[in-house]
């Protein structure tokens, strides 16, 4: 298949690009490098070492003999140029990463609320529709996320996208619909990810556009099978206050030797996935499209829930490292349960990788290995929900604020 890559350059694309150009597929990046200016912006950089786009592509041909093409554009701004290659190239297949996927960022300031909504939502438009527009019959499959459900516990498993409900007719009979699990954004980030749910909704009803929404979890490791080929086509990891997932902050603070931070009491629970499982079920997505007509397809891909302290906790005592508490920057429920269904990925085949079997390679391997390379000052989450909680967060980066450590 021709397959265009939106967002390859970033640290789902880039070895979900390696992954499926190691199958035999044609590869076409498309990326505005908008992920490479935001650590400018912030003043970070991956913990891995990571070349540029057009080195990383290099290697990957030197090693392989395969061709993995980019192309600079920028899907939010740049509707013509896109619409242009879609017509001119016109790929079998579309994987959508090219969104702002930080949800502290999103809040950081007005400024980051405005372009996060700009960028995600107008870029998904923009996509598809141009699609419609040059008649594509491309397969679009997107990257959402857990998020979009909410962290509320209701005590009932999440399905996958769609919740059978019924309706009382004025009649007094009931009507059986299939309707969108209700949207529970807790950031702007979150939120454009619900609002691209709707903009499926409709094109998939109004023009047949066959699209596939994987409600993803929060992705976990670093390597896979062809980012370890070479030491230049390592993938990136961010572990920033912003960028940094809550694992990837667990494993980098236990490297340097900071307590390990979790905010509020660690009970929030939360979807994971290994990157290796995350390129495999993009695989499986794309074996399996929807035909035109059928309603937006949608799989929840994640492996497992853990709770963050627990998480802190399994961390803690691989790496010998402390658990500090510390108030929370964002506003949510101070505990949640997560029960979710995901039997769709496991019927056609995954067979996911635990976080038990592959947490110490991350300890070792990665976090360890780099750890020269961390700024500890740019390792706590600051950016808070709203500003009643920015004003009672008081930002000490040497970790003075640390309330109880255990
Ligand atoms: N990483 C996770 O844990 C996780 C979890 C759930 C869902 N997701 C989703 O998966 C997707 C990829 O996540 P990631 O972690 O690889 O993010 P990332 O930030 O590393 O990569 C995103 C890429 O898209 C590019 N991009 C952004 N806006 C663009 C635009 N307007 N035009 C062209 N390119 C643009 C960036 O330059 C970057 O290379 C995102 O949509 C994210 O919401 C990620």
């Amino acid at each position: 298949m021709k397959i265009a890559v939106l967002g390859g350059d970033g640290f789902v694309g880039w070895p979900t690009s390696l992954h499926l150009s190691d199958q035999g597929h044609e590869i076409h990046i498309l990326d505005n490098l908008s992920r490479r200016w935001i650590d400018t912006e912030l003043g970070v950089q991956s913990l891995t070492p990571m070349d540029s786009i057009q080195e990383r592509t290099r290697i990957w041909h030197q090693e392989t003999g395969r061709r993995i093409h980019f192309h600079l554009i920028d899907l939010a701004r740049d509707y013509e140029v896109l619409k242009r290659w879609l017509s001119d190239n016109r790929p079998d297949a579309i994987i959508h990463f090219a969104e702002q996927r930080a949800a502290p960022y999103s809040m950081k300031s007005d400024r980051h609320k405005n372009y996060t909504v700009n960028n995600n939502v107008n870029a998904t438009h923009n996509l598809l529709n141009a699609l419609v527009e040059i008649d594509l019959d491309a397969h679009l499959v997107h990257l959402g996320t857990m998020g979009v459900y909410g962290y509320s516990t209701v005590g009932a498993a999440i399905p996958e996208g769609y919740l059978p409900v019924g309706i009382e007719t004025i009649g007094g009979e009931t009507v059986k619909q299939d309707i969108l699990y209700p949207a529970n954004p807790g950031s702007i980030y979150h939120m454009t990810k619900c609002l691209d749910q709707l903009l499926f909704q409709f094109y998939a009803k109004n023009d047949g556009v066959r699209i596939t929404d994987l409600h993803q979890g929060i992705v976990w490791g670093t390597h896979t099978e062809q980012t370890r080929r070479h030491v230049q086509l390592i993938n990136r990891f961010d572990y920033d206050g912003d960028y940094g997932t809550v694992l990837n902050r667990f494993l980098i603070q236990a490297a340097i030797g900071y307590p390990l931070t979790v905010h509020g009491t660690g009970g929030q629970t939360r979807a994971f996935i290994h990157i290796q499982d995350s390129v495999r079920c993009i695989e499986l997505a794309l074996k399996n499209a929807p035909k035109r007509g059928d309603k937006v397809k949608i799989f929840n891909q994640m492996t497992e829930t853990h709770r963050v302290r627990d998480l802190a906790e399994l961390v803690a005592n691989m790496a010998g490292a402390q658990v500090a508490y510390l108030p929370n920057p964002r506003k949510e429920a101070a505990e949640n349960d997560l029960v979710v269904h995901n039997e769709q990925f496991l019927e056609l085949g995954l067979d996911p990788i635990t976080l038990e079997q592959g947490l110490l390679a991350e300890v070792v391997d990665v976090a360890k290995k780099y750890a020269y390379r961390v700024d500890r000052n740019r390792v706590p989450a600051i950016s808070a929900w709203t500003k009643d909680i920015a004003a009672t967060i008081e930002h000490d980066p040497e970790g003075k604020r640390l309330k109880s450590v255990s």
